[in-house]
């Protein structure tokens, strides 16, 4: 079982806590006690994970751009937080293709933007920025990568996030490295390359399982673009356990800031065919799925794995749920969803059941 009651009465500030994970991760955090503040544009999706889920009127929500430094200062000034989580981007491979200024601006001046509201503000102790595996130059190899290798994303998602990683090193070698003689403070930082991540709530386009569901509801075969690229699914609960524990060990001990990789164990990187006839065994009668390979789709990976030697061993981490489980809670999930029924308390049950499950922290 892990306690996460370290947070009770701390003050938390969130960027992106309108999206899929920070809204899991903010119903987590206000169960833990957490003092929470969101900073985020609006709910990238509609429907909205963090409409139904019953957080808004839990914190201090602000609806703010993270290309606006000046209105986050503002927020960090006025709310004060001990530790920040960075979770706000825009996360999607193809519309990086669409757009991929805007994704750069979000991405990268947004985390500028964030570590100079960061060293502006001196209640601030820890910080965790959330890139993704997809950091790293993909060779399309076997072994997973781990984080000492080359960081340099193809598309330009990808790319903006390995950029993210280099200005986060950059400011922590510059600015946070403790310096008595010239009075510079300590802040602990850590960068955190999670997976691919599945889970109940998540209404984005171009995902796989957000697509199942969707295909469900419809009443429509799904089509899978992509059946046979290989990426390390796990569930979305279980990156953000990390995140906690990363921000919470080196807020108490800055010698555990580093960049680690938060990817399922080797057996649960499957191809998307699978996880689409995964789902197809766990609900049952009314969703099927057909290849709709696309010859002249743009770039995407085809083969990533992530090694995750490094947080197995500082934190004895183990993955909770195998990729079985991740899929049938996500199943229970969109049940719950599809039939209208409590959201809120389901997502509870769902957060205790694996707190209750989890063996390291
Ligand atoms: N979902 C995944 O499989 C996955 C995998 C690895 C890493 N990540 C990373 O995790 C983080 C969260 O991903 P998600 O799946 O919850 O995405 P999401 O699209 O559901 O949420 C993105 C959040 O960022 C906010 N945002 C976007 N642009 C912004 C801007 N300019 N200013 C302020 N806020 C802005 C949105 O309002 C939203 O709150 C991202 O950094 C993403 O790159 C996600």
């Amino acid at each position: 079982m892990v306690d996460l009651s370290w947070y009770k009465g701390r003050k938390v500030l969130i960027t992106g806590h309108t999206g899929f994970k920070g809204t899991w991760l903010t119903r987590m955090l206000l169960n833990a006690g957490a003092i929470v503040t969101g900073y985020s544009l609006t709910p990238p999706t509609d429907p909205s994970l963090f409409e139904m889920s019953g957080v808004e009127d839990k914190i201090t929500h602000v609806t703010g751009d993270v290309r606006d430094i000046d209105h986050m200062q503002k927020v960090f000034s006025e709310t004060e937080p001990e530790i920040v989580l960075h979770l706000a981007a825009q996360p999607i491979v193809r519309d990086s293709y669409k757009d991929p200024r805007y994704t750069y601006e979000t991405n990268v001046m947004g985390t500028v933007n964030l570590l100079e509201c960061v060293r502006n503000t001196p209640s601030v102790k820890s910080v965790v920025n959330v890139t993704t595996d997809k950091v790293y130059l993909n060779e399309e190899r076997q072994e997973g990568y781990r984080e000492d290798e080359k960081l340099d994303g193809f598309d330009p998602y990808s790319n903006s996030k390995s950029c993210s990683e280099l200005v986060t090193h950059s400011y922590k070698r510059s600015f946070f490295t403790p310096d008595m003689e010239k009075g510079i403070r300590t802040v602990a930082v850590s960068t955190a390359r999670a997976g691919n991540v599945i889970g109940g709530g998540d209404f984005a386009n171009d995902r796989i399982v957000p697509d199942c569901v969707r295909a469900v509801s419809a009443g429509k075969k799904l089509e899978v673009r992509n059946p046979y690229s290989v990426r390390p699914y796990q569930h979305v609960l279980e990156p953000l356990l990390v995140y906690l524990t990363i921000a919470m060990k080196q807020e108490i001990d800055p010698s555990y800031q580093d960049y680690y990789n938060v990817g399922p164990n080797d057996e649960d990187t499957v191809t998307t065919g699978e996880l689409a006839d995964l789902f197809k065994s766990c609900w049952g009668e009314g969703f099927d799925w057909e290849d709709k390979s696309e010859a002249d789709a743009p770039h995407e990976a085809g083969l990533l794995r992530l090694n995750c030697g490094k947080i197995k061993k500082v934190f004895s981490w183990k993955a909770t749920w195998n990729i079985e489980e991740a899929i049938r809670k996500t199943v229970e999930f969109s049940r719950v969803y599809l039939d209208g029924g409590d959201i809120p308390c389901e997502m509870d049950r769902q957060i205790n059941e694996f707190l209750k499950e989890a063996t390291y922290g």
